[in-house]
C-alpha cells in the first residue's frame, strides 16, 4: 500500500506536489471512484486513472541515475575483465546504458530497461543537452575560451556552439563547466586537445533535466515524481524532433 499522491508519483504522472493538486481537482479515481482526499492508501495494483487514463506501477519501466566511477566501462560486461557498470546496478533487471561515458570519465549516466527511450535519446536528430565538469592542464585564456564556444573543427567535423563557464582557473590548471549537445566519440577530450589544454578529469553533471547532484561514487538513485516527469517531458520533445511514434503514451 502506498499513499495516492506518491502512486501517481512513481508512476511518472507528476511531482507528488502536482499529483495532489490533481487528486484535490477530482482528476483522480481509484477502483472506479473519484478520490479527493491528500492521505487515501492505495495497493500497488489498484486500478487508477488520471483524467480518465489508466496509471499503473506494474510495467513501469525502470529509470536509475547512477554515478559512475573513474576506470569502469559503460557496458555491461567486458571481454578484457575491467570493472563494469553492472557491478553498480541492482540484480534482477536488464537494465541498458543511455549513451556513453568514457573509461575515465566520471559521472551522471541514465540506466533504464526502457528500449523506446535509449532509441530515442540516441537518436542522432535529438542531441540532449549535457554538462560536464572538465580540470584542464594550463590557463584557459578568453581567447581559447571563445574558440571553444564558437565551435571547432575536429577530424571528423565541426562541433556546434558549446557553452562555456569558467569555474576556477590559474597557471597550473583550469577547471570549466562545458555544455554540449552533440556526442561525437571522447568530444569533450578532443575539443581541449584541439586548443591545447589536456583534459586532466572529466565528470558529467548533467544529463538533460537531470543532475548528478550529491549522488556519492558508485551509488545509484531512481528516479521518479519530478526527475520522472522532466525526463517524460524531454522524450515528448525527442520523439517530435526525430518525427517517430512516442512509445509512452
Ligand atoms: N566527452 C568525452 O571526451 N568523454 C566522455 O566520456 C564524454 C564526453
Amino acid at each position: 500500500m502506498m499513499r495516492l499522491q506518491r502512486f501517481l508519483a512513481h508512476a511518472g504522472v507528476a511531482s507528488r506536489r502536482v499529483a495532489e493538486e490533481f487528486i484535490l481537482a477530482g482528476r483522480v479515481t481509484v477502483d472506479g471512484k473519484v478520490v479527493r482526499t491528500l492521505g487515501t492508501s492505495v495497493a500497488e495494483s489498484a486500478n487508477v486513472t488520471v483524467d480518465g487514463r489508466p496509471v499503473t506501477l506494474q510495467n513501469a519501466w525502470t529509470y536509475l541515475v547512477i554515478h559512475k566511477p573513474y576506470g569502469v566501462m559503460t557496458t555491461l560486461h567486458d571481454p578484457e575483465g575491467r570493472r563494469t557498470i553492472a557491478e553498480l546496478l541492482p540484480p534482477g533487471k536488464r537494465l541498458y546504458p543511455v549513451g556513453r561515458l568514457d573509461y575515465d570519465t566520471a559521472g551522471l549516466l541514465l540506466v533504464t530497461d526502457d528500449g523506446p527511450l535509449t532509441h530515442l535519446l540516441t537518436h542522432p536528430s535529438f542531441g540532449v543537452e549535457k554538462t560536464y565538469r572538465v580540470v584542464v592542464r594550463g590557463r584557459l585564456d578568453p581567447l581559447r575560451v571563445t574558440e571553444l564556444r564558437a565551435g571547432l573543427q575536429l577530424e571528423d567535423g565541426r562541433t556546434a556552439p558549446a557553452q562555456v563557464r569558467i569555474v576556477a582557473a590559474n597557471r597550473e590548471q583550469s577547471i570549466i563547466d562545458l555544455t554540449i549537445h552533440e556526442g561525437k566519440n571522447r568530444q569533450v577530450r578532443r575539443m581541449l586537445e584541439h586548443i591545447e589544454r589536456p583534459v586532466i578529469a572529466l565528470t558529467r553533471l548533467r544529463f538533460g533535466p537531470l543532475s548528478l547532484g550529491d549522488l556519492p561514487v558508485g551509488a545509484t538513485r531512481q528516479l521518479f515524481g519530478r526527475e520522472l516527469v522532466a525526463l517524460k517531458r524531454m522524450l515528448a520533445l525527442a520523439s517530435e524532433e526525430a518525427g517517430v511514434d512516442d512509445a509512452h503514451d
